[in-house]
């Protein structure tokens, strides 16, 4: 296999053990097992290139290798795009099949736009909506209850499939979304772009990444490659996975004016280092029981990160992967995303908790949501096995 030893040892970028191949690829019709023969050739021409050193995930080409879709263990890239669709029933095995194809293509870099892969990955979700238009049964994971304090908007949620997005340049992600948006049979029902921190901008690329709120979001999330993100991820059939989306403006004039002290007691961490404030480093986990001097919880009793710990939730734990977005004034927030097992026993009963009590709702209003089923990784068509297609 053709692998560049420099791009071998380039340093790891951020976060945590993943499991993706390296290799540059030519031609957007290559499969990406296909393609890496074609990558040496792209790799010799750039190595005599006079151009500026890129940061080494410009050239990545992601794949899962294990049975799940890319876009779930990997590093989230700083790019995303979600696109939700709908589709003419007749037309959904001939839909999923062309986004399967073009979900390979589009990884191995699109060289007819001049673009190298950027890490880009295609995850795509299958919604309770689509079941019942092919009249299967509709898993029972994929119904979502109300929440208190919800105000969704329809147009900002639901949709028969969702394509997840994410790449290391917003060129590549756009380029994407335009091949992905004139597949035949099917109309975009609502599209949300989001963002997170890119590695050249970051003092420590490694560090856990902030959010819109200024917190380091991500800190308590299960290592992939551990037992407990196989637990907290995966279902089956193997690879079998569920991703909940929630669309969570911030109302960031609210959260500024709130004195520091106050904005720590509402997550339960300091927000220059993530710590919680029983500890003195992020990774310190944290003392719920801790009183202070008064008899009153050090970690009070309605901060996020009390309401959300696994240990007041049966158990309960989800992969967060989510983005920032930023839709213009008073409309900034957080694309939650978040893969599990199975909502049923991870974002439901966390989330109803958090409706009730969390100290977070003054400052957040939930505008979008949305439940899929995400399948294994196809070699022809996504999802055709849960389907019957
Ligand atoms: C704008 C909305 C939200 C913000 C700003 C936010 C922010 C945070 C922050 C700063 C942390 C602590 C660091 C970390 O472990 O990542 C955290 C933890 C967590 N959040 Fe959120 N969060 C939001 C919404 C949600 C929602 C909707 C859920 C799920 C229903 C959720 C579930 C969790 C979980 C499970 C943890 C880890 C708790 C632990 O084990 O310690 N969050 N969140």
């Amino acid at each position: 296999m053709s692998q560049d030893p420099e791009l071998a040892e380039e340093p790891e970028p951020v976060g945590f053990g993943r499991r993706r191949v390296l290799g540059l690829v030519a031609g957007g019709a290559a499969t990406a097992g296909a393609g890496l023969g074609a990558g040496a050739a792209a790799l010799v021409q750039n190595e005599q290139s006079p151009e500026p050193q890129r940061p080494g995930r410009a050239w990545e080409t992601v794949r899962g290798t294990g049975p799940g879709q890319p876009g779930i263990a990997e590093a989230p890239p700083a790019h995303l795009r979600l696109l939700a669709f709908d589709l003419e029933p007749a037309a959904a095995k001939a839909a999923l099949t062309a986004w399967t194809n073009l979900a390979a293509e589009l990884a191995a870099g699109q060289a007819d736009l001049g673009l190298a892969p950027a890490a880009l990955t295609v995850t795509a979700g299958l919604g309770q909506s689509l079941f019942a238009k092919l009249g299967r049964p509709v898993p029972g994971q994929l119904t979502m209850p109300s929440f208190a304090g919800d105000r969704l908007e329809e147009q900002r949620g639901g949709g028969d499939v969702l394509l997840q997005v994410c790449a290391e340049d917003p060129m590549v992600v756009a380029f994407a979304a335009e091949k992905l948006r004139r597949v035949p049979g099917t109309r975009l029902r609502w599209q949300q772009s989001g963002f997170r921190p890119t590695a050249a901008a970051s003092v420590n690329p490694a560090a856990t990444a902030r959010n819109l709120m200024g917190q380091l979001d991500g800190t308590a999330n299960p290592a992939p490659g551990s037992g407990l993100f196989d637990s907290a991820v995966w279902a089956q059939p193997s690879g079998t996975t569920f991703l909940v989306y929630r669309r969570i403006r911030m109302l960031l004039g609210t959260w500024h004016d709130t004195p520091p002290a106050v904005r720590e007691r509402v997550i339960g961490r300091r927000l220059t280092d993530g710590a919680p404030l029983t500890g003195k480093a992020e990774s310190d986990p944290p003392e719920l029981n801790r009183r202070d001097a008064g008899g009153e919880y050090v970690i009070a009793a309605d901060a996020h990160i009390r309401l959300a710990n696994p240990g007041v939730n049966r158990g309960a734990r989800m992969l967060r992967r989510g983005y920032s977005y930023d839709d213009g004034p008073e409309d900034a927030g957080l694309v939650f995303l978040a893969f599990q097992a199975d909502p049923r026993t991870a974002f439901v009963p966390v989330q109803e908790r958090l409706a009730a009590s969390d100290a977070l709702n003054r400052f957040t209003v939930h505008t979008g949501s949305g439940v899929y089923l995400v399948p294994p990784a196809s070699g022809t068509c996504v999802g055709a096995a849960v389907l019957g297609l």
